[in-house]
């Protein structure tokens, strides 16, 4: 049988007996097989005979039986339940969850640690059969501005979502649309005038130097006539190509992006410079695009309006306007008065905004990139930017219904007073100096510990150079792992000591039960003269319960992983490994491994050691985590 996930497998044999069941007359239904809710039910469950029967016009549990009669699933399950009124339970049978996790295969000799590419170790797991084109678009901070607490989320969220996507199979394309164009650069050209541009030792305290007379040019801007007018004829000699102004520009895109990479470094986030293709990629084809609304998006005759959904390109004071219409021909989106919200393309000046830029990119992404998937990660607030430029796109014809577009929206990191996170005068906080209070903490964090547990060898060994680098790793990545273990769409209130505490679902714990399990499964393999525990002779019998436990748990990473694929939340995994490591820890208590009772027993043991780790250790590095092998 081929790895795919069990509920896929399960799926694919129900749909068939719901289909026999169903004949002709029904069209396709959906087979409805998901994971129990409630281990007493079994593993999992099949819930198709509810709608089956309502279309049938025959009683549910009926149905029911007629499914079960009509599948096919003795190599995997128990003989099935019918529950209440027609829900199938499937317990799956221990011999399969050994067969099936014994069919793992061992690690590939060299795992070196992955760079940006996926991991070696797959765990056996295939890609998918039908691999697309997906665009991200993430992080996209603004040229000339630090980066802030703001862009945490969307850069780590959208870093998870280019790991899951790349390990299933898809070509991963990541797209870092930073703000390097706009009005606010006229400012700074005139600002600088001939001087130059600061390049300070760090590229992070060049941005900082730019902020600042960022923040000195925008004052001049409101108070001096003569420098704003200079700043708006700067703004046309950048984008007429002026030479002068170009370099200018190009100095501060340049000290920026590369003080954002150091960021993304330090974060361990997949994107590179390269990744980045900022608003000013699409300057030349702003024009056209309009242009091709114009031609698209014709206004209708007076006779022709209700029927929907369309859009129109309209002028409205000057200004070019796209209103876009529902299925009735009633505005779709309207103001605080009821009045039809317009989506502007070009201002009555003759400048593009941020929508115009948006538009061209997602043309683009689709017609030259040939993207299938759009996945963009922006804060909720920009939900109404998305939503109408989505549905410009799909009037225009540049979006099919062969293209998914989906914006992905987080919420607000607060502070303890429980509003968006501010440092104490009122400043958004930098994400360099939340970094580093990060590793000072996790840092903190780790001497204390070391001189609580005297006496281990592992620990006595570490100098200081090592103490370091383990204090920076788990840092951030405690920063990270607060940020996905919740739903993305909720705010979380940011708290040092919960995120970097040893116990519950933190980086730390989960960091920490990876090195245990390493550091079991080195002592038994010292003591024992380091078996072959996947040679072909060892059996996992899982005759205990936390050993069948286990085992299910195992098994069912790959469902987890193709979720997140598909629903893109990856607090789901985050969950996943924490009952992962929560289920070996039972495991382990009642199960010992280096006391087992006889070899084979251990040797089935040690193996259950080693796929969780490495199940641990790919499912961290899913979510952007390196593991530590002792801590
Ligand atoms: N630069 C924007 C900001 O800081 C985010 C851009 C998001 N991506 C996009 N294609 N609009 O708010």
């Amino acid at each position: 049988m081929k790895h795919d996930s069990i509920s896929k497998t399960l799926g694919e044999r129900f749909a068939s007996a719901v289909a026999s069941v169903a004949g002709d007359a029904c069209g396709p239904i959906d087979s409805q097989v998901r994971p129990a809710g409630d281990p007493k039910h079994g593993d999992y469950q099949c819930n198709a005979a509810m709608s089956l029967a309502r279309r049938l016009k025959a009683k549910p549990r009926e149905i029911a039986q007629r499914i079960v009669d009509a599948v096919d699933l003795a190599d995997i399950a128990e003989p099935l339940e019918i529950a209440g009124p027609g829900f199938i339970n499937v317990r799956l049978r221990t011999e399969f969850l050994a067969r099936y996790l014994g069919e793992v295969p061992p690690p590939p000799a060299a795992s070196p640690a992955p760079v940006s590419g996926p991991p070696m170790d797959r765990l056996g797991m295939p890609t998918v059969d039908a691999p697309y084109k997906t665009v991200i678009d993430y992080s996209s901070p603004n040229i000339a501005k630090q980066m802030h607490v703001g862009h945490l989320r969307s850069t780590i969220i959208g870093d998870v979502f280019a790991r899951v996507l790349m390990f299933e199979g898809h070509e991963v394309v990541r797209q870092n649309h930073v703000g390097d164009w706009g009005t606010q650069f006229g400012m700074l050209i005139e600002h600088y005038g001939d001087k130059a541009v600061p390049s300070h030792r760090t590229h992070a305290d060049a941005l900082a130097a730019i902020e600042d007379d960022y923040r000195v040019a925008q004052e001049r801007f409101g108070s001096d006539e003569a420098f704003a007018d200079a700043a708006r004829l700067a703004v046309g000699r950048l984008q007429s190509g002026d030479v002068e102004a170009r370099r200018v520009w190009e100095s501060i895109c340049g000290e920026s992006r590369h003080a954002f990479g150091e960021i993304y470094k330090r974060l361990d986030v997949l994107l590179e410079e390269a990744d980045a293709c900022g608003e000013s990629f699409y300057n030349d084809r702003l024009a056209p695009v309009v242009d091709e609304l114009v031609e698209r998006l014709r206004p209708r005759e007076a006779g022709q309006r209700g029927s929907g959904p369309y859009a129109e390109l309209r002028e409205d004071g000057g200004a070019l306007c796209v209103f876009l219409y529902d299925e009735k021909g009633e505005a779709a989106f309207t103001n605080q008065d009821g009045d039809p919200l317009p989506m502007i393309v070009r201002k009555s000046d003759g400048a593009f905004l941020y929508a115009t830029t948006d538009l061209a990119a997602l043309r683009y992404r689709i017609k030259e990139l040939g993207a299938r998937r759009m996945i963009y990660v922006t804060d909720a607030r920009q939900k109404l930017h998305f939503r109408m430029f989505f549905a410009a796109a799909r009037a225009a014809g540049w979006a099919g219904d062969e293209v998914a577009l989906e914006h992905t929206t987080f919420g607000s990191v607060l502070g303890a007073n429980r509003k968006p996170l501010k440092t104490r005068t009122g400043k958004n906080v930098l994400l360099r100096e939340l970094l580093d209070e990060a590793e000072r903490r996790a840092y903190d964090v780790l001497v204390e510990r070391d001189r609580g547990i005297e006496g281990s060898r592992d620990r006595e060994e570490r100098d200081e150079d090592e103490k370091r680098a383990i204090a920076r790793r788990v840092g951030i990545a405690a920063v990270k792992y607060a940020d996905l273990v919740r739903d993305r769409n909720s705010d979380y209130v940011f708290n040092w000591d919960s995120m970097l505490a040893m116990q519950g679902n933190t980086a730390p714990y989960m960091m920490y039960a990876y090195a245990r399990i390493r550091s079991i499964y080195r002592k038994a393999a010292e003591r024992f003269g380091s078996p072959d525990v996947y040679a072909a002779g060892v059996v996992l019998s899982l005759g205990a319960p936390a050993e069948r436990d286990l085992a299910l748990r195992l098994v069912r990473f790959r469902e987890t992983i193709d979720s997140v694929a598909a629903d893109l939340l990856p607090h789901t995994l985050c969950n996943y490994l924490f009952e992962l490591a929560s289920d070996f820890m039972r495991f382990y208590e009642s199960c010992p491994v280096l006391q087992a009772p006889d070899e084979a027993t251990r040797l089935g043991r040690m193996r259950l050691c080693d796929l969780t780790a490495r199940t641990l250790r790919l499912g961290l590095w899913l979510l952007g985590i390196e593991v530590i092998e002792r801590m």
